[in-house]
């Protein structure tokens, strides 16, 4: 079976198909079938924004399509930047001004506890949908450290392997990720569903 995923990120690709392959099935990113829209993500959770970007894709195409939506929520700015993570502060910011603005939010503040959470829906013509969700707990680092990952990752610190998330390597990181628990539960639900259906055939 053919999945599209509703991103134009090949990261996000390899990871998916390296979690996917097992199960047999194929996946392509949405510019590879031509589509570029750009749904809006007015969600106000993660699995609403997931669910939104999955049905969009699904409908233009006719295909399975698979989406994610992930953010950090930081418990002393009352789980901001939670949904608005990728334009915190505006457009047009860098990675590295936008975790500045988190690290000024909790200065003095305390606890400092935060998490990454991921959400992905699978919408299928059928009409049937397939939703997973990861977390990771985490705390704001005191300072920017490590050279790894993207986004937050610097400021996102791991209490039990006393590193930031751009201090681990991309197998550790995906180890304890929310996006790799998310996409880790999706593969489960995805083979039982894969399994269901050849069973009704
Ligand atoms: P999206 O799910 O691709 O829309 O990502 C939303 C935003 O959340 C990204 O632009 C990052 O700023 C942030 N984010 C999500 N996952 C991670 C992560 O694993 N590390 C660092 N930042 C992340």
């Amino acid at each position: 079976m053919k999945f599209v995923l509703a991103s134009h990120n090949r990261n996000k690709l390899r990871e998916l198909r390296e979690i996917l392959d097992e199960l047999g099935v194929e996946v392509v990113l949405q510019s590879e079938l031509g589509l570029d829209l750009e749904p809006e993500e007015n969600g106000t959770t993660f699995a609403d924004n997931a669910l939104i970007k999955a049905k969009a894709v699904m409908e233009a195409s006719g295909l399975p399509a698979i989406a994610d939506d992930s953010g950090l929520c930081v418990d002393a700015l009352g789980g901001a930047p939670g949904v608005y993570s990728a334009r915190y502060g505006g457009e047009g910011l860098t990675d590295q001004q936008r975790y500045a603005l988190v690290l000024q939010g909790v200065a003095g503040q305390f606890p400092r506890t935060c998490r990454f959470e991921c959400a992905v829906a699978c919408c299928f013509p059928d009409g049937s949908v397939l939703t997973a969700q990861g977390k990771c707990e985490g705390t704001v680092a005191f300072t920017p450290m490590g050279e790894g990952g993207f986004g937050y990752d610097p400021i996102f610190f791991v209490p039990r392997l006393k590193k930031t998330f751009a201090q681990l390597t991309p197998e550790e990181k995906n180890a304890i990720s929310h996006r790799g628990q998310a996409l880790r539960s999706f593969a489960g639900q995805l083979a039982e569903f894969l399994k269901n259906q050849t069973e009704n055939s």
